[in-house]
């Protein structure tokens, strides 16, 4: 049975991204203790970089980076050297900056013709490295979301067809709403996760979207449908972007 969220409001942009760095470096000490090695689904947009800052700013020395294994939580159809690539924005702003060992990233290959193939080639790498029970899905010890103005998470937006999946690890999205298709992880992985957070900052639209995503069941957001079976689910948030919650 899925567990209430834990949302917590912090009073800047800055504190939020102290805060959820070090929940990701807890978790992660905790993960290689417990199993060797810390395995994180990154996320693309904008908000990541504040967290990627802060880690590479104060956190270098509280966790054993040599034993993290980066995947994604999603890719746009793009190669990896576009503007718009997520694994661009994480490798300057990020693995770049801790010197990661290429074979412990595995990036989403969103630069094939066809996004299905690229997802499906992502599949195998997820089953090849959490090699998961028949019938059973990658567990992830952290997955980082974002959320987007309509609702979406990862790629999965709003009446797409990945919103559906009950089987793939991966898929090809096609989203109508950009006129592209996305590569993304699906629910049955996300929901598999040891951690999954939230990461939001800013107002406006995004602060509507959160008392929504929170407070209204009836919303029916795409990140609604993130519920980890047997994980944590956390919600952080800065001041701007919590300010609509009751
Ligand atoms: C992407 C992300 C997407 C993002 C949200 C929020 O590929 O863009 O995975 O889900 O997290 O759109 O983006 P911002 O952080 O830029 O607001």
């Amino acid at each position: 049975m899925p567990s209430a969220p834990l949302v917590q409001v912090f009073g800047s942009a800055q504190e939020l991204f102290r805060a959820a760095a070090q929940e990701f470096c807890s978790i992660g000490s905790q993960s290689i203790q417990a199993r060797g090695k810390f395995t994180v689904a990154l996320s693309g947009g904008s908000t990541p970089r504040g967290l990627h800052q802060e880690l590479v700013s104060n956190f270098s020395s509280a966790l054993a980076w040599e034993h993290v294994f980066f995947f994604w939580g999603d890719e746009r159809h793009v190669p990896p050297d576009f503007p718009e690539s997520n694994f661009r924005m994480c490798n300057e702003t990020l693995l770049s900056k801790f010197s990661i060992s290429p074979d412990h990233v595995f990036r989403m290959p969103g630069e094939l013709p066809d996004a299905n193939q690229g997802a499906a080639l992502y599949e195998e790498r997820l089953r090849e490295f959490f090699r998961p029970a028949t019938g059973g899905f990658p567990r992830f010890d952290f997955i980082l979301l974002g959320l987007g103005p309509d609702g979406h998470t990862a790629s999965l937006f709003p009446e797409t067809k990945a919103l559906e999946e009950k089987e793939h690890f991966v898929v090809g999205n096609w989203v109508e709403q950009h006129g592209t298709y996305r590569i993304t992880l699906t629910y049955p992985v996300l929901n598999q996760a040891a951690n999954v957070m939230f990461l939001v900052s800013g107002g406006g639209h995004k602060a509507e979207m959160v008392r929504k995503a929170l407070q209204d069941p009836a919303a029916n957001l795409p990140c609604q449908r993130v519920q980890p079976v047997n994980g944590k689910l956390m919600w952080y948030l800065d001041q701007q972007a919590g300010s609509e919650l009751k």
